[in-house]
């Protein structure tokens, strides 16, 4: 049976364009079928479009509250029947009307290593608390911002002479591998949410979510697939 994803995003898209790249040149049963924005500026809708992606913008300014453009969004989103609603640099905070409809089937990509730095300017933030490392986390959903279940984690060392701008580049090469590992493994069938807990091949995932470093078969497999 094949899955029918949906991305939202809101900005520049790499890593929309890294989940494109993952499902080329595979025999996967997984399929983006639309890209979707709040913002008319986005460059992600132009990678979409030129991967031949269905693309629809969902202006969060025409709308009075974020009840009437949360439910605009899913009757956009809805439209595409998906089975995975992906976000991927979507920056708008979800109702929990919203989160509720796709409980299960929404997996969002955070910069930072959850649960530390939930919210905004997280690179700065990681700077700041003198961490000595930092990285990305893909989780499911729920309706805590940046509080649901862990999948997937990729670690980097914070380096002395690091600012928010070179983290976030090492930061954003990490999540353009975790993100699609946690897709695939999605599509495969192998990630669920099963009683708000993640599972892998029907295992608990640890609190702390996977390593990325434990995963480099699966990465091959994928790439050969
Ligand atoms: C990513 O770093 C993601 O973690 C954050 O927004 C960024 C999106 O980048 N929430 P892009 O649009 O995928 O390039």
């Amino acid at each position: 049976m094949s899955c029918r994803i949906v991305v939202l995003l809101s900005g520049s898209g790499t890593n929309l364009q890294a989940l494109i790249d993952s499902l080329q040149g595979t025999n996967t049963n997984g399929q983006i079928v639309a890209a979707l924005s709040n913002r008319p500026a986005a460059g992600g809708l132009d990678r979409a479009a030129k991967a031949g992606i269905a693309t629809a913008l969902v202006d969060h300014q025409l709308y009075a509250d974020r009840d009437s453009f949360d439910q605009a969004l899913m009757a956009q989103i809805d439209s595409y029947q998906p089975d995975l609603v992906i976000l991927a640099g979507f920056m708008r905070i979800l109702t929990p009307n919203f989160v509720r409809h796709y409980s299960g089937r929404l997996l969002n990509i955070h910069p930072s290593l959850l649960p530390k730095h939930k919210g905004l300017h997280t690179h700065q933030r990681a700077l700041e608390a003198g961490d000595r490392e930092h990285g990305s986390t893909v989780h499911f959903v729920t309706e805590e911002l940046d509080g649901g279940p862990l999948v997937v984690q990729a670690r980097i060392p914070v380096d002395a002479g690091d600012t928010p701008q070179s983290l976030a580049e090492r930061v954003q090469q990490q999540e353009h591998l975790i993100f699609p590992l946690a897709m695939h493994w999605f599509i495969q069938g192998r990630l669920r949410l099963i009683d708000n807990q993640a599972c892998l091949d029907g295992e608990l995932i640890p609190v702390g979510g996977l390593r990325l470093d434990d995963f480099e078969t699966d990465m091959r497999v994928q790439a050969d697939a």
